[in-house]
């Protein structure tokens, strides 16, 4: 698997924005549309920061761009605090001139029995726009992409998961306690992910190293479902000195 090490993750933030940055352009270029998958998370902030920037002080324009968020806590309001379409919202989605018609995140309000067709539909949308042109992933402690936990398939689609108890507890500062964390979310499956055309696997800090290492140089299995990203061919891990640490 090709990975890039960065000094910190500024200059990798920065480093990656300006490849978002190109493939929206170049689409632009030819009058089509540009498909982003996005993450959320501590991961991208700096990111978005950057695209924000580039939005505001070069001109980068993104009325050519849909988006397709990569998961959503199950149940969740979208006016939460918490939920994904609060932090897209705050990080990125109100400071560029994206068209909100746009904007895909799973509906974490849908009734359970609707959930089926809603991912379904997530996943045609997705195809119907000729498939998503730059994926922006980040790894859970679990091994998860998306929220595809332990036990997850390589050839997952878009559906209704079990969030992994060591996932929640990890969440469980931003919703005052981790008995206040859903314990489930809609993602997007490992088969959608793989999907995309390039694929971008980002980490940073000592407390992701260990499980960088496995996912970069482990054994594939769906015990640590990031590992199956060493099947693709256009993945690459964008990491900072600290996150690569462990790797031999
Ligand atoms: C978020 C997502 C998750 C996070 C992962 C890392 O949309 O799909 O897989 O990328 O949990 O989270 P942070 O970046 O907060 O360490």
């Amino acid at each position: 698997v090709p990975v890039k090490v960065y000094p910190n993750q500024e200059v990798a933030s920065v480093d990656v924005a300006r490849r978002i940055a190109a493939i929206i352009k170049e689409k632009q270029g030819r009058g089509e549309t540009a498909v982003l998958g996005l993450a959320t998370g501590a991961t991208p902030i700096k990111v978005y920061r950057e695209l924000v920037r580039l939005h505001r002080e070069e001109g980068l324009s993104f009325k050519n761009v849909v988006s397709f968020n990569l998961d959503e806590y199950y149940p969740m309001k979208p006016d939460a605090d918490q939920s994904y379409v609060t932090f897209m919202n705050k990080h990125l989605f109100d400071h560029v001139d994206i068209p909100r018609e746009n904007i895909n995140i799973p509906d974490g309000t849908l009734p359970e029995d609707a959930v089926h067709a809603f991912c379904e539909a997530y996943e045609q949308k997705i195809s119907a726009l000729g498939g998503i042109d730059i994926q922006l992933l980040g790894i859970g402690r679990t091994g998860h992409i998306g929220f595809n936990e332990p036990g997850s398939a390589p050839n997952s689609g878009t559906r209704l998961v079990i969030l992994d108890d060591l996932t929640r507890r990890d969440a469980s500062r931003d919703f005052g306690g981790k008995e206040n964390v859903p314990t489930k979310a809609i993602t997007m499956g490992v088969g959608t992910i793989f999907k995309a055309k390039e694929i971008i696997l980002m980490a940073w800090n000592e407390k992701k190293a260990e499980i960088v290492k496995k996912a970069v140089e482990g054994e594939i299995s769906s015990d640590i479902p990031a590992t199956y990203l060493q099947l693709s061919d256009h993945v690459e891990f964008v990491l900072d000195e600290d996150a690569a640490s462990h790797l031999t």
